[in-house]
């Protein structure tokens, strides 16, 4: 069965490009090269031993998408992840956001909606839950307004998706919230790759620990939490991809319980800043520069998923701890610096 993976050379889209491959299904990747680069695909192909097929184009371009399905007519099934993600741009630049984690979705559905059959993945985020008043967190805890346009996309994602199914005959799908993804494939061959200063708490570890940045700082120490820095569940990105062939395994075989569905996709555990610190530390054997510095705005304390539901209904279970991933990272970061 053939499924276009959009934003297929990004972070999580390579590695599920990666599993979906090894799972038997046929990939046809889409991406713009905004957030990725081209030598990823030969990452992909090296690992899987065949080439994807490949369409550099930009899916805010409704032409190129409706020529895409035209040049594609098999494609069954989609799995979303081209969006911008970065929480901080999406304050600056709100209608780039709007723009492109929307615009480019509704031209996606459009094609979708109209075949007689077809399934769809759509990346959403554990952000919709803001501060949850319960941990861990269920899909029935309430969505929280907001912190950020980029949240808001993913709010809105949800919606447009779920209106849609509604009244679209042959379209199914699911809605998968993300914790936090971390790590990279164990070839070290693909892998997270941040552009610019990363705002994200693995990258920053491990570029710091590759000499590339002096310090990591520690945003606050003064959290009701244990240790008082923020709780978050960090799941390996190798589990993620696999959950995503869960999940469209289900739609394809028809199983599910309802035509849109939403599940958390984390480990379960929390972690605090200082614990991943700690396990980097023992996977890496040395000591990280770190030093406390104030809370981050926006920031929520603590967020780690319930994943009773993936589990029973999807039948995935991460298999990975923090340490496997963050030593996967850190082989990753190795790699790309030529330290090894
Ligand atoms: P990423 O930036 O690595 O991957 C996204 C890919 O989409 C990039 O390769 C980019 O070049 C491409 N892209 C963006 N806009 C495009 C467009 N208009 N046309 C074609 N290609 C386009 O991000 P990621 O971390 O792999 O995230 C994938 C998805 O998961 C996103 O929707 C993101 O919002 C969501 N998500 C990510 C995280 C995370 O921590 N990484 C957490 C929750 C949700
Ligand atoms: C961030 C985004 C969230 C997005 C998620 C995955 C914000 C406010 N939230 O989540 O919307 O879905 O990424 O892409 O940006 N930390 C440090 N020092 C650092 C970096 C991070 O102490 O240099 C801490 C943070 O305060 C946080 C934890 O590490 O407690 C994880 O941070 P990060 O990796 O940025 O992920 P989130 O904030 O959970």
């Amino acid at each position: 069965m053939k499924i276009l993976v959009t934003g297929g050379l990004g972070y999580i889209g390579s590695h599920t490009v990666v599993a979906l491959s090894e799972a038997g299904y046929e990939v046809v990747i889409v991406d713009n090269l905004s957030n990725t680069r081209i030598e990823v695909l030969d990452g992909i192909e090296s690992i899987i031993g065949r080439r994807p097929t490949f369409y550099e184009l930009d899916l805010r371009n409704e032409l190129q998408v409706v020529e895409l399905f035209d040049k594609e007519p098999s494609i069954e099934g989609v799995i979303h992840f081209a969006a911008s993600k970065a929480v901080g741009e999406s304050v600056e630049n709100p209608l780039l956001y709007y723009e492109n984690n929307l615009s480019a979705f509704i031209y996606l559905l459009k094609q979708l909606a109209v075949k007689p059959k077809s399934h769809l993945i759509f990346s959403s985020s554990c952000t919709v839950y803001g501060q949850a008043d319960v941990m861990p967190i269920t899909e029935k805890a309430p969505i929280k307004v907001a912190e950020s346009p980029y949240g808001n996309t993913k709010q809105i994602g949800e919606e447009i998706l779920k209106d849609t199914v509604k009244v679209s005959s042959g379209l199914s799908a699911i809605a998968l919230r993300y914790f936090n993804p971390i790590g990279a494939h164990a070839s070290a061959k693909i892998g997270e790759l941040p552009l610019g200063v990363p705002q994200n708490l693995v990258p920053f570890i491990t570029q710091t620990a590759a000499g590339l940045r002096k310090e990591l700082a520690v945003f606050g120490d003064d959290y009701p939490t244990p240790d008082g820095t923020c709780i978050r569940d960090y799941i390996h990105v190798v589990d993620l991809a696999e959950a995503h062939v869960a999940a469209l395994t289900r739609l394809v075989k028809g199983a599910s319980s309802s035509d849109y569905e939403v599940f958390n996709l984390g480990t379960g555990k929390g972690s605090s800043v200082l614990e991943v610190i700690e396990s980097f530390e023992k996977v890496s054997g040395s000591k990280l520069p770190y030093r406390i510095a104030g809370r981050r705005e926006g920031d929520v304390i603590q967020a780690f998923a319930d994943t009773e539901k993936a589990n029973r209904v999807l039948g995935w279970k991460s298999k990975y701890s923090l340490d496997d991933a963050l030593a996967s990272a850190w082989a990753w970061e190795r790699k790309l610096r030529n330290l090894d």
